[in-house]
């Protein structure tokens, strides 16, 4: 797939069949994401991968109620609010697999480094005909000490990117932009 088609395509998904990705599907995705520009070249990154629907289940929930428990009381808040007050509402819309992009070393760069990971591996995801992600509702609680202990994950790292990954059920609606601001300068 041409790069404009990956990029003007690729559209978060929400909704996924419940056909696995394979192992060496996985793989290609996490090759695409090490391609990123990353600061220095330290490649400060590491991936964990869940396919353990109960898991996923049983961090959907305890995020949700984490989310819950420290969203501000500001007005912007209460769409949010009302879809993790909803039991039915699953964070990762059961997604067969959720690949989560942490840093392991600190510095200044490591959410650009893992941010660049992360859109390289929805690109690449996308132009195979998968579907992605990014669910920032998972970020806060997979950095809290119970979060991490529910996937093993040292204490010093940071989880930055968590992003789901399926077979989409259906080619996800366009969102639409906003022009761009640009000011010409010079
Ligand atoms: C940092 C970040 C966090 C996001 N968190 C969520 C999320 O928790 N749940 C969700 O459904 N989508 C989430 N998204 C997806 C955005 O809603 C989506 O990218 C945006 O609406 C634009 O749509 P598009 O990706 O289809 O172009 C997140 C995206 C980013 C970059």
């Amino acid at each position: 797939m041409d790069i404009n088609e990956a990029i003007s395509g690729r559209r978060s998904v929400r909704d996924y069949t419940a056909q696995a990705v394979d192992e060496p599907a996985i793989r290609r995705l996490i090759d695409a994401a090490v391609n990123a520009p990353n600061a220095v070249n330290q490649q400060p990154w590491t991936f964990t991968v869940v396919r353990d629907q109960r898991l996923l289940d049983r961090i959907s929930r305890d995020a949700k109620s984490h989310m819950l428990a420290t969203l501000p009381a500001d007005a912007a808040s209460g769409h949010f609010r009302s879809m993790l007050d909803d039991p039915a509402f699953q964070i990762f819309y059961h997604a067969p697999v959720l690949i989560l992009i942490s840093a392991i070393a600190q510095g200044p760069w490591i959410v650009e480094d893992c941010a660049l990971a992360a859109e390289n591996l929805m690109l690449a995801a996308h132009s195979v005909g998968l579907g992605t992600c990014w669910i920032g509702f998972a970020q806060s609680y997979l950095n809290t000490p119970v979060g991490k202990s529910a996937l093993g994950l040292p204490a010093e790292w940071v989880s930055i990117a968590p992003l789901i990954v399926g077979h989409p059920k259906a080619v996800a609606a366009p969102v639409p932009r906003k022009v761009p601001e640009i000011r010409w300068v010079g």
